[in-house]
């Protein structure tokens, strides 16, 4: 622990270089920026269970105050995440969660609506009649699991839609794009593909797109705006809808530090959610640049307040110098 931080922060992510958790990131830092006195440990497991399991263990020895922690694959993560739990260090789970439900908090989507959502929509474009081809993401996580959960619940109450195709994608664009190309026919005999992430629904597009037909309509998850991200997508019409997923990165933060300094906090943070389609997609793109700009504009002023804060300490130490002298 530095000398003047007040508590340590550990955040344990389970992947760390896609888009969608680089911005859960930024926004983290962008809360901490608030916090100076808050020092944060961050550990990446790259996507592997056993990394993760053993970096969150190498981070019990760093005296942490509080765990955050978004869980690769529920069942395996769970004794580890328990353990910190049951030490009487915080814990708070957020996108993904473990399976005992031994946490302080979590914060994320409720991701059993946003199968449910995703399952309702689809009725919306088919009339309620079709087939449909699923991707989902890593099996073991939360996320797929309730995703799956609602997106079937939801069909039980449409008799003339089926899931005809359903591959596995692991979350991961390539990943989803080699399934797409080793299942190409049943893909290509559905009347719409529902992949549980943007980046596994562009995986799907390219493989469609390579076989010459793609007039299917592909629907994701996360609608994540930037550059090359699901809402740009959106926009252009390479994918035809996604639902909204919040990162959640600031409320992550500040309900940790609720937690920390003994305020008043929920123990669930259900994150909104909606439908983005070529109806919303460009106000939802206009909206998020503008928020973008205001955080740049955040960013500045934090840094020159640091910087301030910096010639203020220095002027001090200079000062106690001549007066000591
Ligand atoms: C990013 C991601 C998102 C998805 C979430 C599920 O790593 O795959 O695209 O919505 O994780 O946990």
């Amino acid at each position: 622990r530095q000398d003047q931080s007040k508590f340590v922060i550990a955040f344990s992510q389970c992947v760390g270089d896609d888009a969608w958790r680089k911005t859960m990131f930024d926004e983290m830092k962008r809360a901490l920026s608030f916090y100076p006195d808050i020092e944060f440990v961050y550990r990446d497991a790259q996507g592997n269970n056993q990394n993760q399991i053993q970096q969150i263990r190498e981070l019990l020895h760093e005296n942490i105050d509080l765990l955050i922690v978004s869980p690769n694959e529920a069942e395996p993560l769970t004794p580890i995440v328990d353990s910190v739990f049951q030490m009487n260090i915080p814990v708070v789970v957020t996108d993904r969660k473990t399976s005992s439900g031994l946490y302080n908090a979590y914060v994320g989507a409720d991701n059993t609506s946003i199968g449910r959502l995703a399952a309702q929509y689809t009725a919306q474009v088919l009339q309620n009649k079709g087939h449909i081809g699923i991707v989902t993401g890593l099996k073991g996580s939360s996320a797929s699991i309730e995703r799956e959960k609602g997106f079937r619940e939801y069909l039980a109450s449409t008799p003339l839609m089926h899931i005809s195709i359903q591959l596995q994608g692991d979350w991961e664009k390539q990943r989803a794009y080699l399934q797409a190309k080793k299942h190409l026919d049943a893909l290509l005999a559905t009347d719409i593909i529902l992949a549980f992430n943007d980046q596994m629904a562009l995986g799907v597009k390219q493989a469609l797109r390579e076989s010459g037909s793609d007039e299917i309509p592909i629907i994701g998850v996360d609608a994540l705006p930037g550059p090359g991200n699901g809402l740009e997508h959106i926009t252009e019409g390479t994918l035809f809808a996604s639902m909204l997923y919040p990162t959640g990165g600031t409320e992550a933060i500040r309900t940790a530090v609720a937690i920390l300094e003994k305020n008043p906090y929920k123990r669930e943070n259900i994150l909104g959610t909606l439908v983005i389609d070529n109806e919303n997609a460009g106000l939802m793109a206009l909206q998020s640049d503008k928020i973008q700009e205001q955080q740049k504009d955040i960013d500045k002023r934090q840094e020159l307040i640091v910087e301030q804060n910096r010639i203020y300490r220095s002027q001090k130490t200079t000062l106690n110098i001549v007066v000591a002298s």
